[in-house]
């Protein structure tokens, strides 16, 4: 039995409620079993049995549910500061990507990447993310391309879910683009995708969710929904890259095959935006990338409005988004898309939870979740994301197990 003791502020986080109602609990405790919350509340009624296992000191600090980063291409080879530096000067994301590099340059770095190497990185990245108090992340593959490179890159997954204290969700994103040596018939591509790659990923249980980048330059809608069948018909849930640089009609997608999310959608009509309420589709916003390709914001307060939940995830990858920073999303997911503080932690716990099917199992402070928590040293949420420092988070616990702690 472990506790955690004198937490000035628990945000709990508990899915009920809207967006900003994150059900705080002053002056708490939070006490578990091996990796499982037995006892939420107020310090004072903790009871006896709860009070003489090992126990945490909070400081008075602020307590958040272990942070959840529900989309992220973690593992790749190679990194493209080059291209940083091309789109400062003024060149298009498109632009690159139609000269070779973009996708395809990692995709090509990460193909001459030995299984060792795409570990190590994955793997420090992680332990990047714990210090910053995350201990759920999805991972995407998709800088792969063929049924070779794809399969290592989940197996990366594997390894690290099998050997890391952090919680991974692993996505098969075999339809990121059509690769180089495809262009020419992408018929070939995409029946290797349907009738290859999506049958031996889920046979060997190594993807849960099954991605794909809807857009003029990747798949089309059309193409995109003959993939989310295959999916299904293999036990992936659909999720999707969805109006990120164009309208295209991902949002509608979203919603017609019941995604656990669409993602992106700085560019989504209102016609997408109702038609994801309406099927209860989670929105996952991405601002390192909007702020990285200079775009306009993801429209959150339409997406809130209409009813559908927002989440907020890095989208760590070299291209668009080449930071694992979540709380830095969560700030920036205030600035640029207009959420208030407690609104951004609800999009990082428990709304970003359900995005990769983890309701009611992480993202929030409750009897039966994963003992998964992280100490901020705020006073609030508002503050913390308020006076925005390289690192805040003191203490994180993964599975009922210090993870991180800051030197005193
Ligand atoms: O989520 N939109 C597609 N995929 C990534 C970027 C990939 C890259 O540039 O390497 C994204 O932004
Ligand atoms: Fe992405």
């Amino acid at each position: 039995m472990s506790v955690l003791r004198n937490i000035g502020l628990l945000a709990t986080c508990r899915p009920e409620g809207g967006q900003g109602d994150i059900h705080p609990i002053p002056n708490a405790a939070v006490a578990w079993d091996a990796d499982t919350i037995r006892w939420v509340g107020p310090e004072a009624e903790l009871p006896a049995e709860f009070a003489g296992g090992d126990t945490l000191d909070a400081g008075g600090r602020l307590v958040v549910p272990g942070l959840v980063d529900c989309h992220t291409h973690l593992a790749f080879g190679g990194w493209r500061a080059d291209e940083f530096e091309l789109r400062l000067q003024g060149v298009g994301y498109l632009d690159i990507a139609r000269a070779g590099g973009g996708i395809m340059s990692t995709v090509r770095a990460t193909r001459a990447a030995t299984d060792a190497e795409l570990l190590d990185r994955a793997t420090a990245a992680l332990e990047g993310m714990r210090r910053l108090g995350v201990t759920t992340v999805e991972c995407k593959s998709g800088y792969g391309l063929d049924l070779e490179t794809e399969l290592r890159l989940l197996r990366v997954y594997r390894t690290l879910a099998a050997t890391q204290p952090s919680r991974i969700v692993p996505t098969f994103l075999g339809a990121h683009v059509v690769p180089a040596e495809h262009r020419a018939d992408r018929q070939a591509y995409l029946r290797l995708l349907l009738d290859e790659m999506i049958p031996t990923v889920a046979a060997a249980k190594l993807a849960v969710c099954c991605d794909v980048f809807v857009e003029d330059t990747a798949f089309s809608v059309d193409e995109a929904r003959d993939i989310f069948r295959a999916g299904r018909a293999a036990g992936l849930a659909p999720k999707l890259h969805a109006d990120q640089l164009s309208a295209g009609g991902g949002a509608e997608l979203a919603a017609e095959v019941g995604a656990w999310s669409a993602d992106h959608l700085e560019c989504s009509s209102d016609a997408g935006i109702a038609a994801m309420a309406a099927a209860g589709v989670v929105a996952v916003s991405l601002p390192i990338a909007t702020l990285y390709l200079r775009q306009q914001p993801m429209p959150a307060r339409k997406f809130i409005g209409a009813g559908v939940p927002v989440a907020v995830a890095t989208d760590f990858n070299p291209g668009s988004a080449p930071s694992w920073d979540l709380p830095l999303a969560m700030m920036l997911a205030c600035h640029l898309q207009r959420m208030t503080p407690t609104e951004a932690l609800k999009g990082a716990t428990s709304i970003a939870a359900r995005a990769v099917g983890l309701q009611g199992k992480a993202g929030e402070v409750s009897v039966g979740c994963r003992a998964d928590l992280a100490v901020i040293d705020s006073p609030d949420v508002n503050h913390w994301l308020y006076h925005f420092r390289p690192n805040a988070c003191v203490l994180t616990v993964a599975a009922g197990r210090v993870a991180w702690q800051a030197a005193r």
